[in-house]
């Protein structure tokens, strides 16, 4: 039986205005639904729902008629990528049509009070939640990050759910609110070398696939020293491969990620899965497809270290397919002060603000293959976008940019099965 205090029975019965009053009933309905007994403040905010090509002109009136309705978010609220980039749509081949409304549902955002920057990495642009916080994220790859990397607590909410967590200030304190659901149920070995990018990418895409709704728990798994790429960086790969494949939405990492050293974080009856091979993922994820039209980096949203990545391996030299890195908006003004953004459009390339590939409407653009290092990008482009995929490493990705066309077997450095 789901209780309420006073002031959330009063946003409840319309004390608050209408707005607030639907906002209530859809955060006391969900909380009904999963057993709630009680609602949590939430100190942050991640909305989804925002392409217009996935909202549609009924998404957009629902918007638009809840702000009319006056209701506004009551904590710090921001949004996830677009269908374009906000102000390059024109440049990169999206049509007039599109723009218009997918403009139009920012602004709707907009008069809701939502923080009108557009990533799927709000952690990267100041929304970053404490440790046991109680946030409303929507946003698969975010939710693994705000759980597991952060430790905050979080739900994989819908975009409606969060929003109406955002006006209310409220959610039901059930799933992953709750301790003892934090517990991991799957203990994971990991047996052979993860290195770059795409491997933590692999490894993800391999465990989310097994992990059917349990929480892994990682032993074996070096982070960071001694490895190509930041710790944060690897666990984003990980994390968003993981929530692509399986939904998973809290994973612990030994000897690295916040919670995994809490004595009782292994729950009894846990079951082991050992990886020993990532070639499995690297077969799943890449078609046959040679010839490259577009490479995209930046899912999740690329942070100024990958971004200077990216440059340090172009080296100056011009791409042959398109090159976008998608980020969001600030770390791009960040990266254009610092020369980043010059040096990848001298190359031919793009740092592509607000959007991901696979919320875009890429049958607009003349774009039908893809090769990037993201195992979650791979995942959803062939079905969300209808390109054909190859998946490799951040060199590999550079290199397919430079000649258009992809060379080598798209096979990490380790090789082995899973058990
Ligand atoms: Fe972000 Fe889109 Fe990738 S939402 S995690 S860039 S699929």
């Amino acid at each position: 039986m789901l209780k309420l205090s006073a002031e959330e029975q009063s946003m409840l019965s319309g004390d608050f205005g209408p707005g607030v009053r639907k906002a209530m009933e859809i955060v006391v309905t969900l909380g009904q639904i999963y057993g709630a007994r009680r609602l949590v403040p939430v100190g942050s905010v991640q909305v989804a729902g925002v392409s217009y090509r996935n909202l549609g002109e009924a998404g957009l009136e629902f918007l638009r008629e809840w702000a009319d309705q006056g209701a506004r978010v009551r904590v710090p609220a921001t949004l996830n990528p677009a269908g374009m980039d906000l102000h390059a749509w024109r440049e990169l081949g999206f049509s007039e049509s599109f723009a218009h409304r997918q403009l139009a549902v920012i602004e709707a955002y907009r008069r809701l009070g939502v923080r009108t920057t557009c990533t799927c990495a709000p952690y990267l642009v100041g929304n970053v939640p404490h440790k046991g916080e109680h946030v409303a994220w929507a946003e698969s790859s975010a939710v693994s990050y705000a759980n597991s990397v952060l430790g905050a607590r979080t739900n994989r909410e819908g975009g409606p759910g969060a929003l109406a967590a955002g006006i209310t200030g409220r959610i039901a304190a059930c799933g992953l609110h709750l301790d003892e659901n934090r517990r991991a149920t799957l203990r994971v070995i990991v047996r052979c070398p993860v290195r770059g990018l795409s491997d933590f990418g692999a490894l993800g895409y391999l465990v989310g696939r097994a992990a059917r709704n349990r929480v892994p728990y990682f032993v074996g798994l070096e982070v960071g020293a001694g490895l190509p790429l930041s710790s944060d960086a690897a666990l984003r790969a990980l994390g968003a491969a993981m929530a692509a494949s399986g939904a998973v939405a809290l994973y612990h990492v030994a000897g690295v990620t916040p919670e995994a050293a809490r004595p009782d974080m292994l729950a009894p009856g846990h079951e082991t899965l050992v990886v020993d091979d990532l070639q499995p993922a690297y077969a799943a994820l890449n078609s046959d497809v040679r010839e490259i039209d577009l490479v995209w980096l930046g899912c999740p949203h690329a942070s100024l270290e990958q971004i200077a990545e990216v440059v340090r391996l172009l080296a100056g030299r011009r791409v042959k397919a398109a090159l976008w890195i998608t980020t969001a908006r600030e770390v791009r003004q960040i990266a254009e002060a610092e020369g980043l953004v010059d040096a990848v459009e001298a190359s031919g390339g793009r740092v592509v603000a607000d959007m991901c590939v696979v919320v875009a409407p890429m049958q607009e653009l003349s774009l039908r293959t893809l090769a990037t290092p993201s195992a979650k990008g791979a995942t959803y482009a062939p079905s969300h976008s209808g390109l054909r995929v190859r998946y490799g490493t951040v060199e590999q990705c550079i290199q397919a940019a430079v000649t258009g066309v992809w060379s080598g077997s798209g096979a990490s450095v380790a090789s082995g099965s899973i058990k």
